[in-house]
């Protein structure tokens, strides 16, 4: 069986014995261990491109964080370029349920229709407001493998509070969060290769279609997605559009963290087990590699991405400077004792790095660059983190601590 497709299917929980034997083999020269890993030097952050020191938030703001950002557009991620001709935006309300979950909750499906000239797509945007609660309510929004579109939404029977694919929708509208979803394959496919039929196709002037080598791979598309949903939520007066915690686990806690580093109207983000291009540090080549990453999933990333394959030291960025990108908006970051594939030790490096930054801006950072105990959460920092016993999920455990994180810092706001 082809390896793509049996990592893709690996990737969605199905795996049979044959299947694990090959995904072995491809994880064969991977490296847990620590005492084997490369030594490296991280790029400085507080120190511009052009030699001087970052001494003030405005040297920050201004000069720096937009500088690190056209980098991970153009050589990580790849740069959202300008549409073919402006593309004309529509929201339906294709359905409202005002009883769902025994009446507890608003539930609205949202089609944000994207329409020019070269074609049209639509997102289905799924949010959930408490009704009991007032409004407008801050809320938790999910970048999210479930396709919107499913019954999986429906509210289960067999574990109330939960949604069938596990959402814990009932903690979250008790707690006063309203809860919003993105599906990730309704602008491009999981892992696209010919950009044909995704939202590229709005975007390629004459002539012009596949994406250039610094141009959108999937996560850049994903995040241009959540940016359209947050101009729809900037609608919505159930919802505070200026307390939205973005989440999103694995891949989607990459594009998370996209997301939220480019979009300040994100107020919070969370990168769960984000790994390789999400939290983890590219230079510790440790788990998930870069050219682990691109063998698999090529176009997850821009092309420029692939110039830097066993080439990590080249890159003038790394992924600290991402999270750093969010400050001073708080960030936490989720990790596992056994999801060895997404480096939890260089996820916590990464975030801790990136306090540097957030302590320039006047908030709390990480301090140590120990791991916490295992199971112990960093709550009340800006920069917060666990990790937890166990694998690659998010556990009722992790959306407690996620939770836990927003009140502290969105509900005080
Ligand atoms: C694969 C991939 C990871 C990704 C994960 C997921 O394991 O290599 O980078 O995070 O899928 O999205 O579940």
């Amino acid at each position: 069986m082809h390896l793509k497709l049996i990592m893709a299917l690996l990737c969605f929980g199905y795996c049979s014995p044959a299947m694990a034997r090959e995904a072995k083999e491809y994880d064969k020269d991977v490296q847990y261990d620590e005492s084997r890993l490369p030594a490296y030097d991280l790029p400085p952050l507080l120190v511009t491109s052009s030699g001087h020191p970052v001494r003030t938030p405005e040297d920050w703001m201004r000069v720096r964080r937009p500088e690190i950002l056209s980098l991970f557009a153009n050589l990580i991620y790849g740069k959202v370029p300008e549409p073919a001709t402006p593309i004309k935006v529509s929201y339906e309300l294709a359905q409202e349920d005002r009883g769902f979950m025994g009446g507890k909750a608003t539930r609205k499906d949202i089609k944000i229709h994207l329409e020019n000239a070269k074609g049209r797509l639509s997102m289905h945007f799924l949010v959930f407001v408490p009704n009991e609660a007032q409004k407008p309510v801050p809320a938790f929004f999910k970048h999210s493998f479930n396709n919107t579109q499913s019954n999986d939404f429906d509210a289960s029977t067999s574990r109330p509070g939960f949604l069938k694919n596990g959402w814990p929708l009932g903690q979250l509208l008790d707690r006063g969060y309203g809860f919003c979803a993105v599906y990730q394959q309704d602008l491009v496919g999981h892992n696209e290769v010919e950009f044909q039929n995704s939202i590229h196709k709005l975007f390629y002037p004459e002539g012009q279609s596949f994406p250039k080598a610094h141009e959108w791979g999937v996560l850049s598309a994903c995040a241009w997605g959540a940016s359209r949903a947050m101009d729809y939520l900037e609608t919505d007066s159930d919802i505070d559009h200026t307390r939205i915690a973005i989440m999103g686990h694995s891949k989607m806690g990459k594009a998370t963290l996209w997301t939220a580093a480019q979009d300040e109207r994100f107020a919070l983000a969370i990168s769960a087990q984000s790994g390789c291009a999400g939290a983890a540090l590219w230079r510790r080549k440790s788990g998930e590699t870069l050219k682990k990453m691109v063998t698999r999933f090529p176009y997850w990333l821009c092309r420029n991405a692939w110039k830097f394959v066993e080439q990590e030291d080249d890159l003038p960025i790394d992924q600290h400077m991402l999270l750093a990108c969010i400050a001073p908006r708080p960030v936490y970051v989720h990790s596992a004792t056994e999801d060895t594939w997404a480096d939890g030790r260089g996820e916590y490096l990464s975030a801790y790095h990136a306090s540097e930054v957030y302590r320039l801006l006047g908030k709390k950072g990480l301090t140590s660059m120990e791991l916490p105990e295992v199971g112990e959460p960093i709550i009340e920092s800006q920069v917060g983190y666990h990790i937890r016993e166990g694998g690659h999920s998010i556990e009722p455990w992790d959306w407690n601590r996620f939770i836990d994180f927003a009140d502290f810092h969105l509900q005080a706001k």
